[in-house]
């Protein structure tokens, strides 16, 4: 049965299979081609007759931040011309996801020498991370479809980002992750929305693979960013960004690399804004792995982009422990046409990256944080220049994963043998352990007193 087909949703837009190109109105039940088994991507043939005119497209987005209507106040939707078409907008499953912060990093932007240093917050949506960009799209077109169940397998935010658009859109909710290997707060988040939660002993990889077969077996939609609906909405994190910097385009855009749809769905975005005439020029989009989980480095390093190189992942940064990533020849595409790099990040690095970008009062899950570890190598590497303007995607919400956080500033986040001396003086440098004191006048001022000195 096709789960989604072109008449449900008023026409123009076809599915077509990044490996052999076939092109269909209808997607199967796993969104893989039916010949060849590849990803499918939504693709919008009418664009080539009819192209929606860059100067309309900006002022109407523009317009539609003054309205009350529910689909206008999604900073998804509100990009609905660039997305699959509602027959009625009434139908989108919406928490007014999207419209998040672009910040500026001067803290950050001293410790790298990069002035013009910027964050794209996508942790300030909804349910704490930028899932939700590409699940109001695809739980719409699940409801529209019918279905009853939705399912993801999950390191921790697909699955609380689904579980509540599920429940607002009134369809029950599914949830595969990695028994221990997910955050409190994420698992939280998919209990209280309502799902059924299981947890299964294998890794993330394990979680998917049962997924997939289990969607060709159970009348369940799945809401993985295989999906390709899934990644449609995550494109508008690049449309909102470049307005935010009035279609200026940054010189590079960093994202942190797990399964590959972000990066995918970014790249993908940025390639057709500048077809569709909104850019005049291509940020170079780079992606970020921990060491690991860098099944994509090891991909372009060692098979140079032609076949997948697996492997057993293993991070701290559970959101990007992934080892056998979905999306990956979906973004070796969007790196190779936009001119990015991919680079690794060792736990060390990351941790120092998180504790920095905390301290600039914004704070993201250690995932995000890849992404600042990250740019202090392309740095380092004279990949980005000191003068160029860097937008950093910060995924997750600080409040993600706070045993990370309040490991770290215990000092209980590496074992000794892990760390070497310098690494260790400069995540001392960032510690801010909290202090356990008798009730006293006397004490809290003597502690201030040694806090203003150190
Ligand atoms: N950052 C965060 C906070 C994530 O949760 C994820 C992925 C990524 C980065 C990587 O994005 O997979 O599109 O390359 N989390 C998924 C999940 C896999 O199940 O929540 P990606």
């Amino acid at each position: 049965m096709p789960v989604t087909s072109v008449e449900q949703s008023a026409v123009q837009f076809r599915f077509r299979c990044i490996a052999c190109g076939d092109l269909s109105d209808a997607a199967g039940k796993d969104f893989r081609c039916k010949h060849c088994g590849d990803l499918l991507e939504i693709i919008y043939p009418q664009w080539k007759q009819s192209r929606p005119a860059a100067a309309e497209l900006k002022s109407i987005w523009l317009d539609r931040k003054l309205t009350s209507k529910a689909v206008d106040l999604s900073g998804v939707w509100r990009f609905r011309e660039l997305l699959p078409p509602l027959a009625d907008e009434r139908d989108a499953v919406t928490l007014r996801e999207g419209n998040t912060p672009l910040y500026a990093l001067p803290r950050c932007a001293r410790i790298t020498g990069v002035p013009n240093l910027y964050a794209k917050h996508q942790g300030m949506n909804p349910t704490g991370s930028f899932k939700d960009t590409g699940m109001t799209v695809a739980a719409t077109f699940a409801r529209l479809a019918g279905f009853r169940w939705v399912a993801c397998a999950s390191t921790g935010n697909t699955s609380a980002s689904m579980a509540a658009y599920a429940a607002r859109g009134g369809m029950r909710s599914l949830v595969l992750v990695p028994e221990g290997k997910i955050s409190w707060s994420k698992l939280s988040q998919a209990l209280d929305y309502g799902a059924v939660t299981c947890q299964l002993r294998t890794d993330f990889d394990g979680c998917l693979r049962l997924l997939q077969e289990l969607v060709l077996r159970a009348p369940v939609y799945q809401l993985n960013s295989i999906n390709p609906f899934r990644l449609e909405g995550q494109k508008t994190l690049a449309i909102e960004l470049l307005e935010q910097l009035d279609w200026n385009p940054p010189d590079h855009i960093i994202a942190p690399g797990g399964n590959l749809g972000n990066s995918s769905a970014i790249g993908k975005s940025l390639l057709e804004m500048y077809e569709l005439g909104l850019i005049s020029r291509l940020p170079k989009l780079s992606v970020i792995q921990a060491e690991g989980a860098n099944a994509l480095v090891r991909t372009l390093r060692e098979a140079h982009g032609k076949s997948l190189v697996s492997v057993q992942a293993e991070t701290r940064a559970t959101a990007i422990r992934i080892g056998n990533p979905a999306s990956w020849k979906k973004a070796v595409y969007v790196i190779e046409s936009t001119g990015g790099v991919c680079e690794q990040v060792s736990e060390v690095e990351l941790a120092q990256a998180k504790a920095e970008i905390g301290a600039e009062g914004i704070g993201c899950e250690p995932a995000s944080a890849v992404t600042l570890a990250g740019l202090k190598k392309l740095l380092a590497q004279g990949f980005v220049k000191a003068e160029e303007t860097v937008v950093l995607v910060l995924t997750g919400h600080v409040l993600k994963d706070p045993d990370f956080t309040i490991d770290f500033h215990n000092g209980e986040l590496f074992k000794k043998e892990e760390i070497d001396a310098k690494a260790e003086a400069a995540l001392r440098a960032l510690r801010r352990p909290p202090i356990v004191l008798d009730a006293t006048l006397d004490a809290v001022i003597r502690t201030l007193e040694q806090a203003e000195k150190s």
